[in-house]
């Protein structure tokens, strides 16, 4: 490894190697840009004065900044000088590290909203308009049930646009759903002590996670091409994804929705039904919440993470009538409160139908990723039959599946993150892991719009390679 100080133009320190030239300039220059110490901005030397101070070939320099280009790291414009083109500190990083320590340059896991969309001024315009108007009473211990202007704001708007059935007092404001689960955990040990809660199998292992650590034993509840299905199970409560199921992506289907709430009524039985993304349907309307079948059976839990911010921490569960005491005062000791900003701050978007707009914009932004997506799959899938999306099109992941006699899932995995992308695997979602057809879980919110294009080029090139 060498450092050189460029001699002529612009200086430029950069650790390159001599025996993967481009490689290294181009790993050197995107880490010195990912950590800030090229801002944006920053004007590099020409292609040809670097070259020249390092004493290679122009065209490998070029070949460098070119890829560089492409992935939004630089911008270049006709005869003007190439400039860093990316903001570390906003939109762009992803902050953990690769198996082998250098940063992700590419991300596709499910999970995680577009980092720079976060709409700071408008946010900080609503809570400080919500927070002028708050009597001085707002700023003491509150109800643990949360704010009733939260609550009242939300049930307006669940009744509108997921067809629930709630009143203010019927909501419980939560720190989201995983943070919910701990509480419905906490709350069904107390009314059926000793008693199982069945997840979906597959399912959304970091909830089963949450609800296994909060002391909740855990069986599977077996999904197909209609949704869950708990026949035959004796638990006490079941946790669904009814309008799109994770990570398969099903909409539970009309029978199967009556068969679940009578199979709840008959053993009786709790459903917690999970609408992390129900208003994220691009494609059609999407199906009302389950919870307008049964309020009396089904807690429905919804979250900000999807159209606001998951680092907002804010969700909320409708619960039915009968536990609304329970539910308030287990909460009184888990959390006690989401802090009152946020909740004030909430309840003005919504009441003022900036949520609204939020997610329709959300939905029109993810409508175009997911067809950029299944343009390149469609192109995959003429040379390697069998992988394809399959599920709804709807929120921010779409489940890929792949070509049983290919590589494992792991090795996908490992072969992407040998070039910085990362990805996960379907089989992270299944209680019992290679017991469901090999797969990946795409989450396409996550990629900053300049870096879309090439996060998407990067994926084609590792299955091409795998499945060649
Ligand atoms: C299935 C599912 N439910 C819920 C959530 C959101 O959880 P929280 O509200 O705790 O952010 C996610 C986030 O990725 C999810 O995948």
């Amino acid at each position: 490894m060498a450092e050189f100080w460029t001699t002529s133009g612009l200086d430029l320190l950069v650790a390159t190697q001599r025996s993967r030239r481009r490689a290294s300039l181009e790993d050197g220059l995107r880490q010195a840009i990912e950590s800030g110490r090229l801002a944006y901005g920053t004007r590099l030397p020409s292609s040809r004065s670097l070259a020249d101070d390092l004493g290679w070939s122009r065209g490998t320099v070029t070949a460098a900044y070119d890829q560089l280009i492409s992935d939004g790291y630089l911008h270049a414009r006709q005869g003007s000088a190439t400039v860093v083109g990316f903001r570390p500190d906003r939109s762009n990083t992803v902050a953990e590290a690769t198996p082998s320590g250098t940063p992700w340059r590419y991300d596709l896991r499910p999970g995680t909203t577009p980092i720079g969309s976060f709409p700071v001024e408008e946010w900080l315009r609503h809570q400080g308009s919500a927070l002028r108007d708050a009597p001085p009473t707002a700023f003491g211990y509150g109800d643990p049930a949360g704010t009733i202007e939260l609550r009242t704001a939300l049930a307006a708007y669940l009744g509108r646009v997921r067809g629930i059935r709630a009143s203010p007092e019927t909501i419980v404001i939560t720190a989201g759903i995983t943070q919910a689960l701990s509480l419905l955990a906490a709350v069904l040990r107390q009314t059926h002590p000793g008693r199982t809660i069945a997840t979906e199998d597959p399912g959304f292992w970091f909830h089963r996670d949450a609800l296994a650590r909060s002391g909740l034993p855990i069986v599977p509840l077996p999904v197909d091409q209609e949704g869950a299905d708990p026949q035959g199970l004796d638990v006490a409560a079941v946790l669904v994804t009814p309008a799109h199921q994770y990570p398969t992506g099903v909409t539970m289907s009309p029978a199967r929705r009556r068969s679940l709430v009578a199979w709840a009524r008959g053993n009786d039985a709790l459903i917690i039904e999970d609408d992390y993304d129900g208003e994220l349907r691009h494609d059609r309307r999407p199906v009302p919440a389950l919870q307008a079948d049964a309020p009396d059976r089904v807690i429905f839990a919804g979250t900000a993470s999807k159209a606001l911010s998951p680092a907002v921490r804010v969700g909320w569960l409708v619960v039915p009538e009968a536990l609304v005491d329970t539910v308030g005062q287990t909460q009184r000791h888990l959390l006690h409160n989401v802090d009152i900003t946020t909740q004030l701050g909430l309840a003005h978007v919504i009441s003022h139908h900036a949520y609204d707009q939020r997610v329709r914009a959300i939905r029109v932004a993810y409508r175009r990723r997911y067809q950029q997506l299944s343009a390149l799959v469609s192109t995959l899938t003429e040379s390697f039959p069998g992988m394809r999306l399959v599920g709804v099109r709807a929120g921010g992941q779409a489940p890929l599946l792949l070509p049983p006699a290919g590589p494992s899932e792991q090795d996908i995995v490992a072969s992407a993150a040998s070039e910085g992308l990362a990805l996960e695997e379907l089989a992270a979602s299944s209680h019992t892991p290679g017991s469901h057809p090999p797969g990946l879980l795409l989450g396409y919110a996550h990629p900053a719009d300049h870096r879309y294009h090439a996060t998407l080029q990067a994926l084609g090139r590792v299955l091409r390679r795998e499945f060649a």
